[in-house]
């Protein structure tokens, strides 16, 4: 993994170091001096370096924070933090942290970013958002918390063909086949998450999408993430990292209209029909949000400015 951070950092935003699940635990050891070996020899260029630690509740988790903060706390942007259950796991790490970077003499403070994938995390997911000014987002972890909340799906992230809705029988006909939609499983806490972090002024992510070979729903699962607010995912596969990128920036067509909206309302404020649709005070920020979101990725991206006509 290490010899491939070279080509893979420059393509991501983020490059995440993790220590946690999917590192057997005969390695962790090892895997936490790799993460060290790289802050302190690999150049990343603007690409943020992050690591999952392992869980509070773990033998491993005293070691990573430790060991990271003192040996690469200057190369490490955020620390994410597993199974957060409510703010006593925030304000725990955050002290830590700060007696840890206190030794180190960072002059930088390390942000923290909480997986929400417990029950009881959802429940308290306002509090852990306002825990500590530390706090810089949330993502969504649908295994851990599908196996917490005895869900019946093995799948992580995505739909379930037995979630859904059936439209009505044919009065006329009562054997005749009906029509079937699936629902997103995810819905509810990821809305949750979103008003939680946007609150709290940080930001919500989706998490991972494990069936690496559907291209196709990992990217409906992304879009509804990003519709519904998240501002990126994780990409557990480089060919991910293709579908997070096109779907987490605007459409070059969604650009255009939300600046021929902003445009054609002038002050911004009163009331228009546009192609036959009303437009006001309020479906002006919503463009806003687009076109803002498109100047901030075409100012590190020179390929997206061109096709935004920036
Ligand atoms: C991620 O950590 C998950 O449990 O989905
Ligand atoms: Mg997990």
């Amino acid at each position: 993994m290490v010899a491939k951070v070279p080509d893979i950092a420059p393509t991501v935003d983020i490059l995440l170091g993790n220590l946690e699940d999917g590192v057997p635990a005969s390695d962790k050891e090892a895997a936490r001096a790799g993460l060290v070996e790289v802050g302190k020899t690999m150049d990343l260029g603007d690409t943020a370096l992050w690591t999952r630690i392992n869980s509070l509740d773990s033998p491993w988790a005293l070691d990573d924070l430790t060991t990271l903060v003192s040996e690469i706390g200057d190369k490490l942007d955020v620390i994410m933090i597993p199974k957060v259950e409510g703010p006593e796991d925030i304000h725990y790490a955050d002290r830590l942290i700060a007696q840890l970077e206190a030794k180190a003499g960072l002059t930088k403070p390390l942000l923290l970013h909480a997986i929400l994938e417990t029950a009881q995390g959802v429940a308290n997911v306002e509090a852990i958002c306002g825990a500590s000014p530390r706090m810089q987002g949330l993502s969504l972890g649908p295994a851990d918390l599908a196996a917490n909340r005895r869900m019946k799906t093995t799948r992580v992230g995505g739909g379930h063909p037995d979630y859904l809705v059936r439209a009505d029988p044919d009065p006329d006909n009562a054997e005749a086949s009906r029509t079937i939609y699936q629902q997103d499983l995810w819905h509810y806490t990821i809305a949750r998450m979103v008003d939680a972090c946007v609150t709290h002024g940080i930001l919500p992510f989706y998490g991972p999408f494990g069936d690496i070979a559907d291209t196709v729903a990992c990217e409906d699962q992304f879009r509804n993430a990003y519709l519904l607010g998240c501002v990126g995912a994780w990409s557990l596969h480089p060919v991910q990292i293709a579908i997070a990128k096109r779907v987490f920036s605007p459409r070059p067509q969604d650009v255009a209209h939300a600046r021929r909206v902003i445009e054609a309302m002038g002050d911004g404020t009163g009331a228009i029909m546009l192609d036959g649709k009303m437009e006001d005070d309020a479906s002006v920020k919503q463009c806003k949000v687009v076109v803002e979101l498109a100047q901030e990725l075409a100012a590190r991206d020179p390929e997206l400015a061109a096709s935004y006509g920036f």
